[in-house]
């Protein structure tokens, strides 16, 4: 049964690539499966000056581009649900005639004061929006619910996550505000609770007394692409590590929730964020590396090194891969050290954790050295999502020789359920007002907070190094240095390297 309040979905930037490319495809992908409610509109808003129907012919074929669903036999009857505005962000006036276009669609299309605005638009208006909606009193929940929508960075650093925060709160309530973080709407992110809590095997075991270490990894092989201007504001360790790997920390690390409501959930995450092991400036040259990749080249192509890239400064100092040591103080994490890299042109496109498990407490069977008695728990997060056990068992034969063996489950043998994009996921969790997987404001400060001396000294101690790495390699050789120990490495799950060892593919 279809139990979403039928709404106008506002999306302000509706001419920019995110609309094209996720926002879109993803309603359609609802409306397929009946899951979007009978009476529904999409309203799309930004500079540009074109009509509805110029606006549902760009839709149409983003949507014939980048569907996600394989049946596109409803998109016309999609598309005459959307509508267009033009608007001057910046102007009241312009707001006053918004609302009267939303009251005008609700009006013909039966729909009550459900209003949910999107806000796929850069950072610098996520302050001036909210407010100005608010001053024509599109916050209003008198006449039925409002939500507003903004997408990371969510600020630049603790000081502007506080500003936009006042801004936000303003005028506007925490329950009314969705922060999107896309990697808590992917179906294996969603797992690792499902994993935890739904599984008496794993608990026992899930804390310092069995586990040795964590590993993190979100390698990308592409580089900045066409983001080279967005990404000079962010390098990697705002980019991927203050959002979306310090929300798969919290799933990884949190307590058992009471229940699945919001609340719950989310009161453990930031739980875990609040015990972070604070980092001492002294200590920053040893736990955290920072690398930017360097010109190279891949199957015989020229690859451009980042400051070559569109946009980018030719004398850039901005991080393409962050990595970090740091422990978690609590009674269940005390001591056992997490580490997390993230980085782009790096051989393939993998994000991963591996729970890392202590030895044996005596190695009896010492004599093979292709077994070190570790067993690794691999949550394969993306590409090729599932879930993989790593165990020692006797080889064949005379003798007791150990082998690693895998016991391995991948997604793609459940074939005949869908996985659903992580926008398809969130934007119904949004119509549905279940903010279980959205950022909380103090989530997001304690993030920052937590990163804040890291970010600090990147900035101006120009004594801590920025290692060049060729593009294709997994990164500067000094984060091994990071995951320290004889028998301990980063796990490199690349099977196949190329004739010149700098590429490889799962
Ligand atoms: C985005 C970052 O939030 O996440 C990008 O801004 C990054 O730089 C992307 O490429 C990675 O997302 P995914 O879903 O491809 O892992």
């Amino acid at each position: 049964m279809n139990i979403i309040d039928n709404n106008i979905y506002v999306i302000f930037g509706a001419s920019g690539d995110l609309t094209k490319r996720k926002l879109v495809p993803a309603l359609y992908s609802l409306f397929v499966q009946n899951q979007l409610p009978e009476n529904f509109v999409l309203l799309g808003v930004s500079r540009s000056e074109f009509g509805d129907k110029e606006f549902r012919r760009i839709m149409k074929s983003s949507i014939n581009e980048f569907m996600e669903i394989n049946d596109g036999t409803m998109i016309d009857d999609f598309v005459n649900k959307l509508f267009y505005k033009t608007i001057n962000f910046n102007e009241i006036d312009s707001y006053k005639n918004l609302k009267e276009k939303i009251i005008e669609l609700r009006t013909n299309h039966k729909i009550n004061g459900n209003t949910i605005f999107y806000l796929s638009t850069p950072p610098s208006l996520y302050g001036i929006i909210p407010q100005n909606l608010a001053a024509v009193g599109l916050n209003s929940q008198d006449d039925g619910w409002k939500r507003i929508i903004i997408e990371k960075p969510f600020g630049y650093d603790l000081k502007t996550a506080l500003i936009l925060k006042d801004q936000l709160l303003k005028d506007w309530t925490e329950e009314q505000i969705f922060r999107i973080d896309h990697y808590l709407g992917k179906e294996t992110v969603q797992n690792l609770l499902v994993t935890r809590f739904a599984n008496g095997i794993f608990e026992p075991l899930w804390n310092r007394n069995y586990i040795n270490h964590i590993e993190i990894t979100s390698a990308e092989s592409i580089g900045v692409e066409k983001r080279g201007g967005y990404y000079e504001s962010s390098g990697a360790l705002r980019d991927m590590v203050q959002n979306h790997l310090l929300q798969v920390v919290g799933l990884i690390a949190m307590e058992s929730p009471s229940s699945l409501e919001p609340i719950a959930i989310r009161n453990e995450i930031l739980k875990v964020f609040q015990s972070f092991h604070p980092i001492q400036k002294e200590d920053i040259k040893n736990i955290a590396i920072r690398g930017q990749y360097l010109a190279s080249k891949i199957k015989g192509a020229h690859i451009p090194g980042y400051r070559e890239e569109e946009g980018v400064k030719p004398e850039s100092v901005t991080e393409t891969y962050a990595a970090l040591k740091f422990y978690i103080d609590n009674w269940r994490w005390g001591g056992v050290p997490f580490y997390i890299r993230a980085g782009k042109r790096l051989p393939t496109r993998v994000t991963e954790v591996v729970i890392h498990f202590k030895p044996t407490p005596h190695v009896l069977f010492s004599k093979n050295a292709v077994w070190q008695s570790g067993n690794q728990l691999v949550i394969r997060i993306q590409p090729d999502e599932g879930i993989l056990l790593k165990f020692g068992m006797k080889t064949p034969g005379t003798g007791f020789d150990v082998q690693n063996v895998n016991m391995d489950f991948h997604y793609s043998d459940l074939s005949n359920q869908r996985i659903p994009s992580a926008y398809e996921r969130l934007l119904h969790d949004i119509m549905k007002g279940d903010a279980t997987l959205f950022a909380r404001t103090e989530e997001v400060l304690e993030a920052w907070k937590f990163l804040a001396p890291v970010i600090d000294c990147w900035k101006n101690d120009k004594d801590v190094p920025l290692y060049g790495y060729p593009a294709g390699t997994w990164g500067p050789d000094n984060a091994d240095v990071l995951i320290e120990g004889k028998t301990m490495t980063w796990r490199y799950p690349c099977k196949n390297l190329s004739d010149d060892g700098l590429y490889c593919e799962l």
